[in-house]
């Protein structure tokens, strides 16, 4: 039974770190098959490019859609825990390419999830949503009028209309075989909640979309799985699609392990300093050798080197660019010290132009997102 042989826990802190399983027990398709096809309709981002979105479910359905000219929309949807930081921004990435391509996005603020599952307070999860998460999504590149940013607590009925009527559909022990036997009361809310978030653009309240594209870091596929199967039984009842999705990589931290906003060591959020934030890097462990002569004599591994991963996520645009530094540290041609250095200097710009939009950007989100009263 592959769903006992390996389960992804969304809620637990581990990242998922054996991408291929994903491929053999749950059959996500490598995103690489779509590429070609995509390249007709759009130069594919850079995170597609370079294999960081690295599977899929029913991306190819998108497609045909979109050249159809079918309704699409993209969907997904970011838990205020913590500070944002660079791990937080491909998701925003994505959706800012998909917007400029004309596709209508929706973002769901997890203030639900976060209250109910995380057990946050309201006021701190509200706080983060819109000092913190929403001025950033707006300052990487979301269009403040045409994004759809929405609290989880905070929609329209028939919104809820679907999380009640999904609970008749599912039973317990469907739950438990996707989420684990320690199933909380608020981990059933969260995933019907999250069913929701992906479902209701689908009804004419919300635009009527014929498809929506759900991008997600890979530990989020037990509630794609979920939300597939409850579009499949309300087929009639309500003419929901399922879904499609597609899955990103997750970042190191810079210590090794996962990027995590609960372990400040291991991030640089959007709105550190950023002489602090170089401060961060220059600690940051790397895939060098002991010795700068040994790193001439074997060359460096970049694979395995959280800050070849800053650049290769998020601050080298061009490819080719990027392509040198790789095959320079391979060959022992760069070491770590210039290479983290040149690296400072990216990321310095990057965050210097970064913050100066997001402080515009603060007064502008609590306006377009009305605030929750409790
Ligand atoms: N569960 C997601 C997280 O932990 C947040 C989320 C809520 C979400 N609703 C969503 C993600 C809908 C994708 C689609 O971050
Ligand atoms: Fe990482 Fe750069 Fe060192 Fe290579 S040279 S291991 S990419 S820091």
């Amino acid at each position: 039974m592959p769903i006992v042989a390996f389960r992804i826990d969304p809620w637990s802190s581990e990242a998922v770190k054996e991408y291929e399983k994903l491929f053999k027990y749950f059959g996500i398709r490598p995103f690489k098959e779509v590429l070609p096809e995509l390249r007709k309709l759009a130069e594919p981002h850079l995170l597609m490019r370079r294999g960081i979105v690295f599977g899929h479910r029913d991306f190819d359905r998108v497609l045909e859609a979109i050249k159809n000219n079918k309704r699409v929309a993209i969907l997904t949807g970011l838990m205020p825990s913590g500070r944002m930081h660079f791990g937080h921004k491909m998701v925003i990435d994505q959706l800012v390419y998909y917007q400029k391509l004309g596709i209508d996005v929706f973002v769901a603020i997890a203030d639900i999830e976060a209250y109910a599952v995380r057990k946050k307070s309201r006021k701190e999860v509200i706080d983060l949503a819109l000092n913190e998460y929403i001025p950033n999504y707006l300052a990487l590149g979301l269009d403040p009028e045409k994004t759809k940013i929405y609290f989880q607590s905070n929609h329209r009925t028939p919104y809820y209309r679907l999380i009640q009527m999904f609970s008749r559909k599912v039973t317990i022990a469907e739950l438990k075989a996707i989420y684990g036997e320690d199933l909380e009361t608020a981990k059933i809310l969260a995933a019907l909640t999250q069913a929701a978030d992906i479902l209701h653009p689908q009804l004419p309240e919300f635009g009527g979309y014929e498809l929506v594209l759900v991008p997600v870091g890979a530990d989020q596929d037990p509630h794609l799985r979920l939300t597939r199967d409850l579009a499949d039984r309300f087929s009639n009842e309500l003419g929901l699609t399922r879904p499609a999705s597609t899955y990103h990589r997750f970042m190191s931290g810079l210590q090794g392990g996962k990027m995590s906003s609960s372990n400040p060591e291991s991030y640089i959020a959007l709105s550190d300093p950023p002489e602090f934030a170089v401060k961060k890097l220059m600690n940051a462990l790397t895939g060098g050798r002991p010795t700068a002569a040994e790193q001439r004599r074997l060359g460096g591994e970049p694979e395995k080197c959280p800050v070849y991963e800053l650049n290769a996520y998020h601050l080298v645009h061009d490819d080719s660019e990027l392509r040198e530094i790789y095959e320079k540290c391979k060959e022992g041609k760069l070491l770590c010290g210039k290479c983290k250095k040149e690296t400072a200097e990216r990321l310095k710009e990057f965050l210097k132009a970064h913050q100066e939009k997001l402080e515009q950007m603060k007064e502008l989100s609590s306006k377009i997102v009305p605030r929750p009263r409790f």
